[in-house]
């Protein structure tokens, strides 16, 4: 039987091994986790969610201070529209993650940078602008842009002295995505280097509807997408990510002409893994039906989380005048409106159920998001007398995917 290093993935005219270990947010795939997976000789993902914070936590700046301090006054305004982002500081803080990251790279691989575009920052346009800017400035690699696709994304940096060499990729969940973006790219002479194809099985925020996940799959999406790009004569590596678990299904991908593969799920449980040990043994300790597909994301698309994350039914008061990463042009995020009536309602204890703090939760890791398949991580580990999994490190769980064609 193949094993997955039989492969090779190929951008513009560098070479991985086929595995590229995807974002997850906020801080769950480290900078550390980055470098070993390019040490590795794959690609792997930083991720720019709350990345003001994020620089604070890692670089001692005040980013999330200072902005409070700005704004605190306005707290009792029910629209934000107030509490920009200073744009500096958001070029800055991407820049001091992706350079101190890039600064310590070793091995063949790459490192990319994750970039939501549903972190709409109460001025999406710009604040994307500058976490691009950030990123290109600080050295990155790579950047893949996705959750909530922006059409226009290239044209933000179309003047950059990087845009031609830095590899540019899109995540897409269907076919009908893609022919959109590439509709804009046409323009400007510059197609992606690379399109994952995030299927319904995925971690973080699905590309498809709360009722109807279930009915695609990752496969048919993979293959229409493939079909698509013949059709049009263009040569643009294609990466299916979602319920990827072991390395015999990247290889069942790979044989259907995927480029390489990316995944998420069991690099959550590493050692260097930003998840605490307790979310960490939580995921391991996870069933299936503990994994559920809810609503409670503000920015309006589904997300795929374990039942016992302590977020859901916690009545967080809203912090946008420090955080503020979901709130749209208008200054609006509809956790605020939730925790309105909530609190009209049940001025003693509030507690929020339909509806999530996600900048707050996802900083303090309260939100336990994972992919569909998080209750199989326990026949990847060893569980110790006293009830604790072991944790795998990054290398051998890659090492894994790329050799083992057993699990
Ligand atoms: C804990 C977790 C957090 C994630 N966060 C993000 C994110 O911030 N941005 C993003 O584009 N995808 C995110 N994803 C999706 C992954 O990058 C990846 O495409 C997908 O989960 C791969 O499927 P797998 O987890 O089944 O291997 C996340 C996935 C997980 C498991």
């Amino acid at each position: 039987m193949k094993n997955l290093d039989q492969y090779r993935l190929q951008i513009g005219s560098k070479e991985y091994i086929p595995i590229m270990i995807g974002g997850m947010g906020v801080d769950i795939s480290t900078p550390t986790m980055a470098l070993e997976g390019a040490r590795l000789g794959g690609i792997a993902h930083l991720s720019d969610a709350l990345i003001c914070a994020v620089s604070d936590r890692y670089f001692k700046t005040s980013f999330v201070k200072d902005r409070f301090a700005k704004y605190k006054g306005s707290a009792h305004l029910s629209n934000k529209s107030f509490a920009q982002f200073d744009l500096q500081d958001v070029v800055q803080a991407t820049r001091n993650l992706v350079s101190n990251t890039m600064e310590k790279k070793q091995g063949p691989g790459d490192i990319f940078i994750n970039l939501m575009e549903k972190l709409t920052m109460n001025n999406p346009r710009e604040t994307l602008h500058a976490r691009l800017i950030g990123a290109l400035d600080g050295g990155i690699d790579g950047i893949s842009l996705g959750a909530g696709l922006h059409l226009g994304s290239f044209d933000l940096i179309k003047d950059h002295p990087r845009f031609r060499d830095v590899k540019l990729g899109i995540i897409v969940s269907s076919q009908r995505a893609l022919r959109l973006f590439l509709k804009r790219t046409v323009k400007l002479k510059r197609h992606p280097d690379f399109i994952v194809v995030e299927g319904p099985l995925a971690g973080g925020h699905l590309g498809f509807g709360m009722d109807d996940w279930f009915k695609y799959d990752l496969k048919t999406i993979t293959l229409e997408v493939m079909e698509f790009l013949k059709k049009e004569s263009l040569t643009i590596p294609v990466i299916p990510a979602g319920g990827i678990f072991t390395g015999s299904d990247a290889v069942k991908m790979m044989e259907i002409g995927a480029s390489g593969v990316q995944v998420a799920t069991r690099f959550t449980v590493t050692k260097e893994s930003g998840l605490p040990d307790k979310a960490k043994q939580a995921y391991f300790e996870a069933r299936e039906e503990d994994i559920i597909v809810n609503g409670v994301s503000p920015t309006g698309y589904p997300m795929r989380m374990l039942a016992q994350s302590p977020c859901i039914g916690a009545g967080t008061k809203p912090n946008c005048e420090s955080m503020g990463y979901i709130l749209d042009r208008d200054g609006v995020c509809s956790y605020i409106e939730a925790y309105r009536q909530a609190k009209e309602s049940q001025p003693d204890h509030i507690s929020i159920n339909d509806k999530t703090c996600l900048c707050t939760q996802m900083r303090s890791y309260n939100t336990w998001t994972c992919g569909h398949l998080t209750s199989r991580l326990k026949e990847t580990s060893h569980r110790n007398e006293d009830g604790i999994y072991q944790q795998l490190t990054v290398e051998e769980v890659f090492n894994d995917y790329r050799y083992n064609t057993e699990l």
